[in-house]
């Protein structure tokens, strides 16, 4: 079944003694997300946001593999931030700032300047595993983030489960679809239809679906009319 933590930490892993928390999942799904993602990504060079950031795994291995990107990773927990910060410290990397706070379903959210450096607007926002374990406005205040901040040629990725036209794409996600409703009536695992017309309200567009492992899937999304990249 499809991986169901809200907070890492409290799902019986220990975290190192600098606040390191390590996600199961991640050790599965960082090489195919990658591998999507450098498609678009390697080579390039601008600023990357990544939007709900969990323990700070993801954007270590990105980083790495991107150097002339810089990432921005953010989340809303503390514990996730302070996770973040001891694998950006332990990684060492040159093009990694540090987290900051930024909640999404705040419909302003921005990104703040930190040592002294500003992001430009966006080459990409990667968000995984967030707006199904969260209400809908969450979804809402992402996409309308997304078309405020990301360049004429920027996108926006999504990674986790999807239902398409209204179905469920394996009966494990279906289970865990009722598993996170029964637990908050307001997350569930999204249509990529409805998510495709929330996006389309704020001029970006589906330009790409990817099957992953485990019955995910990664949408990326551009701007209406975008020059091609
Ligand atoms: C299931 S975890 C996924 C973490 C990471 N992206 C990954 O795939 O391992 C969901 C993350 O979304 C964050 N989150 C939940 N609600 C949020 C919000 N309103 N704004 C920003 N992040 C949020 C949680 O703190 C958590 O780190």
């Amino acid at each position: 079944m499809a991986q169901h933590v809200t907070e890492f930490g409290r799902d019986g892993r220990p975290s190192e003694p600098d606040g390191r928390l390590d996600a199961a999942a991640f050790h599965r799904n960082h090489q195919p997300i990658w591998a999507v993602l450098e498609k678009y990504l390697g080579g390039r060079t601008g600023d990357v946001l990544e939007a709900g950031s969990g323990t700070g795994q993801h954007v270590v291995h990105f980083a790495r593999h991107s150097p002339g990107i810089t990432w921005w990773p953010s989340d809303l927990n503390e514990a996730h931030l302070k996770s973040i910060a001891a694998w950006r410290a332990m990684a060492g990397l040159p093009n990694i700032r540090p987290p900051q706070r930024i909640d999404l379903a705040d419909p302003d959210w921005s990104i703040s300047p930190v040592e002294g450096h500003a992001p430009g607007k966006l080459l990409a926002i990667f968000c995984a595993n967030v707006i199904h374990i969260a209400p809908w406005r969450v979804a809402e205040g992402l996409v309308a983030g997304a078309a405020r901040h990301l360049r004429e040629d920027g996108r926006l990725f999504l990674y986790g489960p999807f239902k398409r036209d209204g179905h469920h794409t394996a009966i494990s996600n279906a289970v865990f679809d009722t598993s996170l409703r029964s637990q908050d009536p307001d997350w569930g695992v999204r249509d990529i239809a409805d998510v495709t017309r929330l996006v389309e309200r704020e001029g970006l567009q589906l330009a790409g679906t990817f099957e992953m492992p485990a019955n995910n899937l990664i949408l990326m999304f551009e701007r209406t009319g975008a020059p091609s990249a």
